[in-house]
């Protein structure tokens, strides 16, 4: 009877140390540590329990050409860590085969606490959004078959998909799971305006970065508010219309005429690394950026009321001074441990 018991262990010790190297689930968990200057977040960690084997499956699929269909346009090749995961000096993005898409490449950061993605909102779920650039033609112009036949035949993928689920299975549902995960541990609340809030290392803002909070809370935080800076809504802010993009937006998601010509409010974290700016990267600077709010604005038939003055044009008086200080506030909001956390760089 013992040595029936001491052959079960023993085959059972063989066992776990084979299946250990072709890749077992016993995931270490990872927590998410919430910002106290942030809001709640609305991703549902319940249905994708954040884990240090999925988070690094997710890494490697951002970083991985075979994504797309020339095996060479991965997500990183349009969100770039330095540049806060946007594609640098690009208005607009291009993908495979050269394509030129039609909007200015977004930050990914802070995304667990987004309830829509895209500057239209047309993703309404995070595990989701990587199925647009992946299929669209304009980027990786790829099928999440292929995609997926492709990972099985990689020895390393077979391992990882095992010890980051449970069920080991290569599919979209897994391989998307695995993406969030990357994405959502991307948090960018490491700022010197963070260190200030939260009264840490006794942070203090110069006079020119606290004017300019001021003049922001006053005139521009109706739109981009929380420490997040953006009220997650659609909004018109009196951009002219781009004749080569007809870009209408919001009205794309719902073909609703108010929504015309309506785009997500931008956070404005690590806005001095995500220029080009606007929906169309029609901005270099943000000195453009503050011209256009103080006499760029255009009445292109569905501007924010907000941005209506009093003598019936529409934008956002700014004088000299202000726009420098809200400069040097901005600023303030670069998170230069985000931008080069080794978490997130490939490796
Ligand atoms: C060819 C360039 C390109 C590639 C490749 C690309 N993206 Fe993007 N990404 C963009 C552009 C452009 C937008 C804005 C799209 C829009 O609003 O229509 C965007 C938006 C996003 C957003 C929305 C962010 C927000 O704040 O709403 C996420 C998330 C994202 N991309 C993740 C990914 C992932 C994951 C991959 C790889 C599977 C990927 N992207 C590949 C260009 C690209
Ligand atoms: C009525 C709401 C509203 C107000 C007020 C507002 N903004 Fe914006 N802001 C937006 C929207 C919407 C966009 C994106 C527009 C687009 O690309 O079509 C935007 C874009 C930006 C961008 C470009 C971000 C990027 O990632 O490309 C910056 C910078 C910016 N705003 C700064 C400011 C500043 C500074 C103020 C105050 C002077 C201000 N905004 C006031 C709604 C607003």
């Amino acid at each position: 009877m013992k040595k029936i018991l001491l052959v079960i262990i023993f085959v059972q010790l063989i066992f776990m140390s084979c299946s250990k190297e072709e890749g077992v689930y016993v995931p270490k968990p990872l927590t998410f540590d919430l910002p106290s200057n942030f809001p709640d977040i609305t991703y549902n960690l319940e249905n994708n329990p954040l884990t240090e084997e999925g988070f690094e499956l997710g890494k490697k699929l951002f970083y991985d050409g075979r994504l797309s269909a020339n095996n060479s346009i991965p997500c990183a090749f349009c969100h770039e860590q330095a540049f806060a995961f946007t594609h640098h000096g690009h208005t607009l993005s291009h993908g495979v085969n050269g394509g030129i898409g039609l909007r200015n490449a977004q930050p990914i950061q802070n995304l667990a606490f987004q309830k829509e993605f895209m500057w239209d909102g047309a993703a309404t779920h995070l595990d989701f959004q990587p199925i647009i650039p992946l299929t669209s033609d304009l980027e990786m112009g790829e099928t999440l078959s292929n995609v997926l036949e492709k990972l099985k035949k990689d020895s390393y993928y077979k391992k990882q998909f095992s010890k980051a689920f449970d069920d080991g299975e290569i599919n979209s549902a897994n391989m998307l799971k695995a993406l969030s995960q990357f994405m959502i541990l991307m948090v960018s609340s490491n700022s010197k305006y963070d260190k200030y809030i939260r009264k840490e290392n006794n942070v203090t803002l110069s006079q020119k970065e606290s004017d300019g909070l001021n003049t922001f809370q006053n005139k521009c935080a109706s739109c981009h508010t929380t420490d997040l800076f953006s009220d997650q809504s659609y909004r018109n802010n009196g951009l002219s219309i781009n004749p080569k993009l007809e870009d209408k937006g919001r009205y794309a998601v719902f073909e609703n005429s108010d929504d015309l010509y309506k785009f997500k409010v931008p956070s404005l974290r690590n806005i001095e690394h995500t220029y080009p700016y606007m929906h169309d990267g029609r901005f270099a600077t943000l000195e453009a950026v503050l011209d256009f709010y103080d006499s760029g604005a255009v009445d292109n038939g569905n501007v924010d009321a907000l941005l209506l003055r009093a003598d019936n044009t529409y934008g956002i008086t700014l004088n000299a001074y202000e726009k420098e200080s809200i400069i040097a506030f901005l600023k303030t909001l670069t998170d230069n441990e985000f931008l080069n956390d080794v978490r997130f760089s490939e490796y």
